[in-house]
């Protein structure tokens, strides 16, 4: 482990790591805009440059490995100069359009302009102004912003391998651009955005909606795929505006799929259902939230006393926490101990979308062709309570003789689109005859049907654990409190098991034993996605 010195202060760096990466770590910060721990370094930009004791010219941080006994100065005469230099440099054709920029608070080109740079200007000639560009279906280019750090071009070459941006013209008049007919388009597209150090490649969701510093962020996971991406929810007054990644070295590195950053709309879509319903001679009346409940206990408990055990089922979806599977597995062996435990429908795509750096052919990222983000983790839970458990797929056969006698059950949905199969014979038999009591978000034919229907709540709503493809048990926290007429599933459960406590996944988690013992919370489990190192 090498030692160096860096403004006095001894530092023990790995071996061959940079200056810059040694630098951080130690929790020093360096300027930097075009280095990036998840792409090439290509030491463009020259911000970092610092004095190293004995090498006669200042060298890029980000690209001079560390060797012993190295002695740094990143904030002497010559350092602070060279930094001041590349400000004015970056500014002279910068537009002054911070107050309309959405990148405006979360942009290194205001921090550093105040922390490295001139308060004033010596550029009074016009500026060089450079056209606006629509380069794809989600992402808009403000040219004039750029400054050339090839962050974004590195992306589309060495992570989705995709190669649509690139560098056009030379000199003062180089520009970002796509190649003709071939826009910014593949499912990774807008991990561009978050990692453009100014305001030039642009959310066309989020354009204009917040500025940046109203929003707070929660951790949280991505509802979309069985990946487990981490992500920040990042909500202000109870709405949530966009989604950004939550850097994860084992699961997503520092990126997230277009479809994650866009899962939160199905927090405010307009079909989200939030009054209660019970079947009244056939049609299916608004009613009170406890009467609901209290109709659907009664109705479950009747079948059971007509039929005896085994009678009932429980459809669990695999959007749920697994300690709302865990509740609601108790809750309905509590009315009927023979109850069987069914894992609910489990889309998929076809096969998993793998993405390689287009240079090496290295596998960068996949995205799970398993669309819902916790199958494994519901199958684990039903492994756990033990006793008739089946997939969807076995309850529509019904040829399990324990299958075959169910009268009346509970139906999860939660999906974030349409989840009930289309076809009449993929969906279970005792759907149609049986007493039903529906709990989902979306209207359907099942929550047309139901004799119960209890409007339910969304992941960003409640706290819980999703266990993804790979047996990586994570846990999620509330970000927004849930619609108004909604109750989180997990408080629904406790109220038929008698217990008086709110819903609280940490103590649910307790209870679900060893394997769920080590999950931390989200809060706990944290690392800066801002400038994590990756082993390069
Ligand atoms: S658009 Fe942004 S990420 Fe791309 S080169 Fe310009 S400043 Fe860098
Ligand atoms: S960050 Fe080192 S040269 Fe750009």
């Amino acid at each position: 482990m090498p030692k160096i010195t860096v403004d006095g202060q001894t530092i023990e760096a790995r071996d061959r790591q940079m200056i810059l990466q040694a630098c951080v770590d130690a929790g020093k910060t360096l300027p930097h805009y075009c280095y990036h721990p998840g792409l090439s370094i290509v030491a463009s930009c020259r911000i970092c440059l610092v004095e190293v004791e004995g090498i006669p010219k200042l060298v890029p941080s980000c690209q001079t490995p560390v060797r012993e006994g190295m002695i740094v100065h990143t904030t002497s005469p010559k350092s602070v100069a060279n930094q001041k230099q590349v400000m004015e440099y970056l500014l002279v054709n910068h537009p002054l359009d911070c107050p309309v920029c959405d990148q405006a608070g979360e942009c290194t080109l205001q921090d550093y302009s105040y922390q490295y740079g001139r308060s004033q200007s010596r550029f009074e000639e016009d500026k060089h102004k450079k056209p606006k560009k629509d380069v794809g279906e989600h992402v808009m280019l403000y040219n004039d912003r750029c400054i050339m750090c090839t962050r974004c071009v590195r992306f589309t070459r060495e992570i989705s391998g995709t190669s649509e941006l690139f560098v056009e013209g030379r000199g003062h008049k180089e520009e970002i651009d796509i190649f003709p007919g071939r826009p910014l388009d593949n499912k990774l597209s807008l991990n561009v955005v978050d990692l453009c150090p100014v305001g030039a490649l642009l959310d066309k969701d989020f354009l204009f909606k917040q500025r940046v510093w109203f929003l707070k962020k929660t951790p949280s996971l991505s509802p979309v795929d069985a990946g487990g991406e981490n992500i920040y929810l990042e909500h202000n007054e109870g709405v949530v505006y966009r989604v950004k990644p939550r850097f994860n070295a084992d699961v997503n590195q520092w990126w997230i799929s277009d479809d994650t950053r866009h899962s939160y709309k199905a927090l405010s879509d307009e079909r989200r259902l939030t009054v209660a319903t019970k079947l009244q001679y056939g049609a299916s009346a608004e009613t009170s939230f406890s009467t609901a409940l209290q109709t659907a206990v009664d109705g479950l408990k009747l079948v059971v006393k007509e039929n005896g055990p085994g009678s009932l089922y429980a459809v669990l979806s695999p959007m749920m926490a697994c300690e709302e599977a865990f509740l609601l597995g108790k809750m309905i062996r509590s009315l009927d101990p023979q109850a069987a435990l069914v894992v609910g429908p489990v889309p998929s795509s076809g096969a998993d979308e793998v993405f390689k750096n287009s240079l090496t052919g290295k596998q960068t990222f996949v995205i799970k062709a398993e669309k819902v983000p916790n199958a494994t983790g519901v199958r684990r839970v039903l492994a756990l309570l033990g006793g008739t458990t089946a997939e969807f797929s076995e309850l529509v056969k019904a040829d399990r003789a324990e299958l075959k006698n169910l009268k009346a059950g509970w139906t999860v949905g939660g999906y974030l689109s349409a989840w009930i199969p289309k076809d009449a014979k993929d969906r279970p038999a005792v759907w149609n005859k049986g007493f039903k009591v529906v709990q989902d978000t979306l209207p359907s034919d099942l929550t047309n049907k139901a004799d119960v229907f209890l409007p339910g709540t969304l992941w960003a709503e409640k706290d819980g654990t999703w266990e993804n493809h790979a047996g990586k048990l994570q846990a999620f926290t509330t970000a927004v409190q849930p619609l108004e007429g909604t109750r989180r599933e997990g408080d629904v459960y406790l109220t038929i098991l008698g217990r008086k406590e709110t819903y609280s996944a940490v103590k649910i988690r307790e209870e679900l034993g060893e394997a769920f013992a080590t999950v931390k919370s989200p809060e706990e489990n944290l690392t800066e996605p801002a400038f994590e190192f990756a082993e390069l």
